[in-house]
């Protein structure tokens, strides 16, 4: 979608060289209601818009060979294979029906169609060196349940997991406004919730994983225990990415930061808010709130390829072309690369009279419940049902 959208070059203000990133677009795999880290063999409560390599599917085993079942990735890279999934976000129209809100790709990684931008940031220590994650790892960053934050000034809580999730509110439709002079998470234009007034530009999640690994668990029942945030502090103009901290000492291992950002083109519903103001974007949980935001990330790079880009891309912008240890997709290659929805369901393209599966929407602030008796559909369009694990 050509637009100027020009978004900040996160490398270029703390990460020195040699510690520096990839940065790489990704277009949309499938959105559906499939989600194989949580409710593996079994549909999922809300709807994901998933990336990555085609091996996707609604069981992945750790033991499942990721890259080595993938024919084709929607990522810019061959080699990474992994899946990366978020809610997807939805307009409630006056009316009480919701339409799903556009995904358009960040103009300075390409055109993808729809999904993500996605980087994997090297953020460590003097001499600390940034480990590759290993076959079968996946992870979890935020909590779909949540409605709240545990303080009210979230400004004042400087703690790396604080802002794991936040939302850049862009403030000008040309991009060029203050709301793009600072980086992703914490800052002047971030917000820990969906925010509140009209955003000009559109809406951007930022979603930060943490980077420090037990070196044991490739992933653990509530899929975020194995890994922790740094002991350290958000530098609150910097944001996350200045993040200053070491690893706890039951999580020594040191990861690549990976950060997603899925930025929503809000833009033409500016002219539809409801007549009392409030803000009419919601995420397929159910969540008018945004605190919910969360994001699932299933490695499958292929061999050591990973490291070898962290080891050797040091380019500080990221910039695909720059990392020569990998071989990079054209937008056609990426842009052909999907697989057909499963679950025999409507969850895009019109006004839907409710959000798929069973997700009325829950204000909190308490967290969020299941719903009981949900009779949303909850089989597949594969011949043998996988039974659920
Ligand atoms: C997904 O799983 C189903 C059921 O086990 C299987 O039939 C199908 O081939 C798998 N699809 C892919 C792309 O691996
Ligand atoms: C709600 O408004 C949308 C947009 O105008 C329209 O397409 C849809 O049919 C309306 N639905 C109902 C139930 O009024
Ligand atoms: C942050 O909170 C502490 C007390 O917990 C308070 O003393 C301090 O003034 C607050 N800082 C800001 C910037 O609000
Ligand atoms: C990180 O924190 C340490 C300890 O507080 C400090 O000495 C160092 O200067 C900080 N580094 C940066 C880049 O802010
Ligand atoms: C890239 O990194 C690997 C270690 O992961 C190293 O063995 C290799 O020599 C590096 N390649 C280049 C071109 O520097």
């Amino acid at each position: 979608m050509a637009f100027p959208l020009i978004l900040l070059v996160v490398g270029l203000f703390v990460l020195p060289p040699a510690r520096a990133l990839i940065r790489f677009g990704c277009a949309q795999l499938v959105t559906e209601r499939f989600d194989p880290l949580v409710t593996p063999g079994q549909v999922s409560p809300h709807v994901h818009q998933i990336i990555g390599g085609n091996a996707f599917n609604l069981t992945m085993q750790p033991d499942f060979d990721v890259p080595g079942a993938a024919t084709c990735t929607t990522c810019r890279f061959k080699e990474d294979k992994s899946n990366y999934w978020t809610a997807t976000m939805y307009f409630k129209h006056p009316n009480g029906t919701y339409l799903r809100v556009p995904q358009i790709p960040n103009h300075v990684i390409g055109s993808p169609k729809g999904g993500m931008t996605v980087y994997y940031l090297q953020i460590a220590q003097p001499g600390e060196k940034v480990t590759a994650f290993p076959k079968g790892f996946r992870m979890i960053t935020g909590n779909p349940m949540l409605r709240s934050k545990d303080t009210s000034d979230i400004r004042n809580v400087t703690k790396v997991s604080s802002w794991a999730t936040t939302f850049r509110c862009w403030s000008d439709e040309d991009f060029l406004g203050p709301s793009n002079k600072y980086p992703p998470g914490a800052g002047e234009y971030d917000t820990v919730h969906l925010p509140n007034g009209k955003c000009f530009g559109g809406i951007r999640a930022n979603i930060f994983f943490p980077t420090c690994w037990d070196g044991k668990n490739l992933d653990t029942p509530d899929h975020h225990s194995h890994m922790a945030f740094v002991e350290g502090k958000v530098d609150p103009n910097m944001g996350i990415i200045a993040q200053n901290g070491t690893c706890p000492s039951s999580h020594p291992i040191r990861m690549p930061a990976i950060l997603y950002e899925t930025y929503w083109d809000t833009r033409p519903f500016n002219d539809m808010w409801p007549t009392d103001g409030t803000q009419p974007f919601v995420l397929s949980m159910g969540d008018p709130t945004g605190y919910g935001q969360h994001g699932d990330y299933l490695f499958g790079w292929e061999g050591d390829s990973l490291q070898r880009a962290m080891d050797n891309c040091t380019d500080g912008f990221g910039t695909p072309e720059n990392c020569h240890e990998l071989t990079v997709l054209s937008d056609d290659e990426i842009n052909k690369c999907t697989v057909p929805p499963k679950v025999d369901e409507k969850v895009e393209g019109d006004y839907l009279s409710a959000l798929p599966g069973c997700n009325p929407l829950q204000y909190g602030p308490g967290p969020a419940t299941m719903i009981q008796g949900c009779t949303a559909i909850s089989t597949t369009s594969f011949p043998t049902p996988t039974p659920a694990v």
